[in-house]
C-alpha cells in the first residue's frame, strides 16, 4: 500500500463534484503535489460537469471500475446512497472518507462497513465537519463516562433540504422554528444533508449510537449569514461542556464555510489507521 512515504504521494479518488467535490479537487491540484497527495481521479454521475473543467485524464467514467485507479484514499463528497451501494467495494481496496456519514444511521450498513474495514484492515474515515470537540466527546464514550450528547442545528430554512414536507410554509421574518427533535437515528432520514455534523457526533459517541444521541433541526429566519450548531454533553457527577459554533454561510447553503477547511484538513490527516472507524 502506498502511504505517502519517501517520494511515493497518496493517491486520493475523488467521488462526487458538488461543492465539497470541487473544493476538494482545486486543493489537491494546486497544494496536494506540495503535501504528498496526488489526485487520482475524479467521479461525477453527470460526467459534462467535468468535461473541459477537469483535465480528461482524470475522469472516472464508470464509478464501477474504479479499481482500475489504485488509490489510497476514496473521499465520497455526493450522496449517502453511493456509500449504501458502493462504501464496501471502496473499502476492499482503499481507505474511505465518508463525506455524507448520515448514511451510517442504517444499522445494516453502518455494520458491513465495519465488518468490511476490519476484515481489509482499511479505515472508514468519519470528518468531523461542523461539529467542535469530536475527540473530547470520544474519549468520553470510549471511557464509559459519556451520560447524554444533544446537539442542536439552526439554519436559515433556505439551508435545509428535508424529505418530509414540514417547512414549505416558511416565509421571511417568521423567526425561530422547532422542525423535528429525536434521536440522531430519526432524524439522519429527515434531513440526510443537513445532519452530518450529528451523524458524525453519533460515531464519535459510539456508546450511545445514532438512537442514544439526541438532536433538534431549528429554521431561523434571522441567521442569513451563518449555521448555528449547540453540542451539550453531559457526563458523570455533573460534569458538563456547552459549546455554540457559527459558521459562516450563504442564503440557502447547506454546507457552512468554515466546513470546506475542515473537510480538507480531515483529509490530510487519512493515511490509515487500521481496520476501523476512525474520527478525523
Ligand atoms: N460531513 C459533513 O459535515 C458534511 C458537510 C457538508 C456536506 N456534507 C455531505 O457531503 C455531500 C456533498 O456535499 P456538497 O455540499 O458537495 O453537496 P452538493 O449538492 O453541492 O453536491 C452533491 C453532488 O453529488 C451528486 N449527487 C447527488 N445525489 C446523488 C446520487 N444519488 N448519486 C450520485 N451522485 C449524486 C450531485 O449531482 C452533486 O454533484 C452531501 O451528502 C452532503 O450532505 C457533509
Amino acid at each position: 500500500m502506498n502511504m505517502a512515504c519517501g517520494t511515493s504521494p497518496l493517491r486520493i479518488g475523488v467521488v462526487g463534484y458538488g461543492h465539497l467535490g470541487q473544493f476538494l479537487v482545486e486543493q489537491l491540484l494546486s497544494e496536494g503535489p506540495g503535501l504528498g497527495l496526488k489526485l487520482e481521479f475524479v467521479w461525477n454521475r453527470n460526467a459534462d460537469k467535468l468535461r473541459g473543467v477537469v483535465s480528461d485524464e482524470f475522469i472516472l467514467r464508470d464509478l464501477s471500475s474504479f479499481a482500475e485507479r489504485q488509490c489510497d484514499v476514496i473521499v465520497e463528497v455526493c450522496h449517502p446512497q453511493i456509500v449504501k451501494e458502493f462504501g464496501v467495494q471502496f473499502l476492499s481496496k482503499s481507505h474511505l472518507m465518508v463525506g455524507s456519514p448520515s448514511a451510517l444511521s442504517d444499522p445494516e450498513l453502518n455494520r458491513t462497513l465495519r465488518q468490511a474495514a476490519q476484515r481489509h484492515g482499511r479505515t472508514l474515515y468519519v470528518p468531523s465537519g461542523a461539529l467542535w470537540g469530536g475527540q473530547d466527546i470520544q474519549r468520553l464514550s470510549d471511557s464509559g463516562a459519556l451520560k447524554a450528547l444533544f446537539i442542536r442545528m439552526s439554519k436559515h430554512p433556505s439551508c435545509f433540504r428535508l424529505t418530509k414536507d414540514v417547512l414549505s410554509d416558511w416565509s421571511e421574518g417568521e423567526g425561530r422554528r422547532v422542525l423535528f427533535r429525536g434521536s440522531v437515528a430519526e432524524l439522519c432520514p429527515l434531513a440526510p444533508n443537513n445532519v452530518n455534523t450529528m451523524a458524525a457526533a453519533a460515531v464519535a459517541a459510539g456508546a450511545l449510537g445514532f438512537s442514544g444521541v439526541q438532536g433538534e433541526i431549528v429554521s431561523d429566519t434571522e441567521l442569513s449569514d451563518y449555521h448555528v450548531v449547540e453540542v451539550e454533553v453531559t457526563g458523570p457527577d455533573g460534569f458538563s461542556v456547552r459549546t455554540v459554533r457559527r459558521n459562516p454561510a450563504k442564503l440557502g447553503a447547506v454546507t457552512g464555510s468554515a466546513t470546506y477547511k475542515s473537510f480538507w484538513n480531515s483529509l490530510l490527516v487519512c493515511k490509515g489507521h487500521g481496520g476501523r472507524v476512525f474520527l478525523c
